[in-house]
């Protein structure tokens, strides 16, 4: 017979544990823990005025959407919200269709960008010219357009779903694979803007927040999730070390967020010394190169190849 566990603040019964923080709550209390996190983090910052969220559609970001609107009176902040339309076939058709319709419900000023008309290719066209895995340079996009379009808006800050799930599994990846230039660029919860080299403030919210976490609150607040898989992505080696974790974290519940503490201080100096961002000589946007950035790197691989 399992036990049923009572709320730590209320006689309800418990709906999760949090084995982490010692902690069993009733719905009513997890959505207050949950949004109080955020709203600590948002204040952490002093982030103020209009904060953009990136969002894809999945449960972290539709999460964040969220509770970021739900406490932005609060907290001082408006928000509003960005999505890209990947050019993924469906899976970028019905993610589109959630985010236009969630934004709508809850009132929130929605952005879309369209990469085949912005720039000219989706992702599965991109891909072909590069030897970078699909997620990799998805990501180098993604990151340039979201960058672009919040500064083109004047916005000083940038909101994306990751969670210590990812962060954790990045720093765990990484010194498993010898991969010393990703511990050594490191993983932030918060960067502050460099209007010097156009670069938009970013702020990770649910960095200390787990993917169940973040699914409990979709569950709870009936947001919607997008319910189809990116077929890119799926044989990403990354969701291999995630599942590490189910037994790491049954030895010790806190182990995610220690390591990802551990890392961020060990690789603090290396961070400052070895990370020096400049301009991008193509479109000013910052880059750890000396001449183009990754995603101009991309854009004329393909341009050229596209002539011959
Ligand atoms: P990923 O790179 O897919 O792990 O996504 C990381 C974060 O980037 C998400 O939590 C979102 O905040 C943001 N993001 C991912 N895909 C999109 C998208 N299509 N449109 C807007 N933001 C996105
Ligand atoms: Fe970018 Fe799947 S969403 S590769
Ligand atoms: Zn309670
Ligand atoms: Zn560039």
């Amino acid at each position: 017979m399992t036990k049923t566990r009572k709320c730590k603040y209320c006689d309800q019964n418990a709906i999760i544990r949090l084995a982490y923080a010692n902690l069993s709550l009733c719905k009513k209390h997890f959505i207050e823990f949950y949004e109080k996190r955020i709203k600590k983090m948002i204040e952490k910052y002093k982030i103020k005025g209009e904060v953009m969220v990136a969002v894809s559609g999945g449960k972290d970001s539709m999460a964040l959407l969220h509770a970021l609107n739900k406490i932005s009176n609060e907290a001082g902040i408006d928000v509003i919200a960005y999505h890209i339309d990947l050019g993924i076939g469906k899976y970028s058709e019905e993610s589109k269709k959630i985010v236009l319709e969630f934004a709508k419900r809850i009132g929130v000023l929605l952005i879309v960008s369209d990469i085949k008309n912005d720039l000219g290719f989706t992702i599965p066209e991109i891909i072909k010219y590069s030897n970078k895995p699909p997620c990799a340079v998805c990501g180098i996009v993604k990151r340039w357009l979201i960058n672009r379009v919040a500064y083109d808006l004047g916005i000083k800050y940038v909101a994306t779903g990751h969670n210590i799930d990812d962060v954790s599994t990045m720093y765990l990846k990484a010194l498993l694979t010898q991969d010393i230039y990703s511990l050594s660029r490191g993983q932030y919860e918060h960067m502050d803007p460099m209007p010097e080299i156009k670069m938009v403030g970013r702020i990770r919210p649910q960095f200390y927040l787990s993917e169940r976490e973040n699914r409990l609150y979709t569950i709870l607040n009936d947001i919607p999730v997008v319910d189809i898989e990116c077929p890119l992505g799926k044989r990403a080696v990354i969701h291999k070390y995630k599942v590490a974790w189910d037994t790491l974290l049954r030895i010790n519940p806190v182990g995610q967020i220690n390591l990802t503490k551990t890392m961020i201080k060990i690789t603090k100096n290396l961070r400052e010394t070895e990370r020096e961002l400049r301009q991008c000589s193509r479109c000013g946007f910052p880059t750890e190169s000396d001449r183009l950035c990754a995603f101009c790197r991309l854009v004329s691989r393909f341009k050229s190849w596209k002539k011959e």
